[in-house]
């Protein structure tokens, strides 16, 4: 099958090359997919495409022009695609539903542990010398509350890590009707917020998601809460945050995903002038912690991602084995 890997970074490269072993022809291309780059899939089978690629009804009409049957998601999420426009235009969409869920609970927790503990703020102020504390103060995380909103793969994982260090975890999940564990208690999601001195993000970006964390919900939250999001940006509205940082209403904020990253993550703009300005003044807190949607990134998952993505592939070309599906009337009886 001849498949255009659009958003490739040198990393993607090197794994579709060492596990493909010439299975299908791959046409690698560093742009996103956009309405402006959906000419370059031409005489292909098939696109796979990455978070950040915008695979909307134009782009979609264009991709079925030019002969596109199959749409490779190689990672778990598949809000950036109109499935409805899919479904429509008979293009299939396959996704990599599970690669490590431990690499991105891990890396939750490695935001937590960073912020509370202020490493960032550390490390930099050691490597000039300065060996003062003040400032660096934490706290210890056995016997605390920690939220978890969405216990699917990622956020039951993180939910043990959480019960392992001695926290107590809360769980909500309107699609959970009991917890994996009996010491997790499962909750409203007015309760979660009252409760919390930790709240981290494992749900889907869905419409009933999209900006799930807004001024309302800060408000019922505990003073000085630590909110992680490692699932989706559009989940948190980050203006709402920042007004609650600037208070102290909100008292530490992890992010692995932000609501425009499309503009910003995978590429280095180290020698530009970087336009968002909602994103600089998330820069200034020295309380906020920030990586560009890495949380999936280790040896494991990616060798799952591109294996799977891979299969996918010859899966829906074969008719034989499995074939990880995303389709529009899954996603409508889920909702
Ligand atoms: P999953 O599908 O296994 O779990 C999602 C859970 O969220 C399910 O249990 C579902 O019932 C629940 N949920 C759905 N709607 C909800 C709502 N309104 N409120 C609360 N819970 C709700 O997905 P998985 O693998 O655990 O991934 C979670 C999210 O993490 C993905 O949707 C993706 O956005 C994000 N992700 C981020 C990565 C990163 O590198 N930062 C990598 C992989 C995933």
């Amino acid at each position: 099958m001849k498949i255009a890997v659009f958003s490739t970074k040198t990393y993607d490269r090197n794994f579709f090359l060492k596990i493909n072993q010439e299975r299908h022809q791959l046409t690698f291309l560093e742009p996103r997919l956009s309405s402006k780059t959906a000419a370059l899939a031409e005489e292909q089978d098939a696109v796979c495409v990455f978070v950040n690629d915008d695979l909307n009804v134009d782009v979609l009409t264009t991709l079925q022009k030019q002969g596109i049957r199959l749409i490779l998601l190689r990672c778990a999420g598949f809000n950036n695609v109109d499935l409805a426009a899919a479904n429509k235009l008979g293009i299939r969409v396959a996704r990599v539903p599970a690669y490590s869920p431990h690499a991105v609970a891990e890396h939750t927790l490695a935001l937590i542990l960073g912020l509370n503990r202020k490493t960032h703020r550390a490390y930099n102020r050691v490597r000039e010398g300065n060996f003062a504390l003040d400032g660096l103060m934490g706290f210890d995380l056995v016997g605390k509350t920690v939220g978890v909103i969405g216990a699917g793969q990622i956020g039951e994982i993180f939910a043990r890590i959480m019960k392992a260090l001695g926290c107590e975890v809360l769980i909500h999940d309107p699609y959970l009707q009991e917890t994996a564990d009996k010491d997790f208690s499962l909750v409203e999601l007015a309760e979660l917020y009252q409760r919390a001195d930790i709240i981290s993000l494992h749900c889907p970006l869905t419409p009933q998601t999209h900006h799930l964390i807004n001024e309302q919900a800060i408000g019922q939250m505990k003073d000085g809460v630590m909110l992680i999001n490692t699932s989706r940006g559009k989940i948190v509205h980050t203006r709402a945050v920042i007004d609650a940082l600037k208070t102290g209403r909100v008292g530490s904020l992890g992010l692995d995903v932000y609501e425009e990253e499309g503009d910003l993550f995978f590429a280095d703009l180290s020698a530009e002038v970087i336009q968002d300005d909602v994103f600089m003044r998330l820069l200034t807190f020295p309380n906020v912690l920030i990586t560009g949607h890495q949380a999936f990134f280790t040896t494991e998952a990616m060798t799952q991602i591109v294996q799977t993505t891979l299969d996918n592939a010859s899966a829906f070309e074969s008719q034989q084995g499995s074939f990880h599906e995303v389709t529009w009337q899954q996603v409508q009886g889920d909702s």
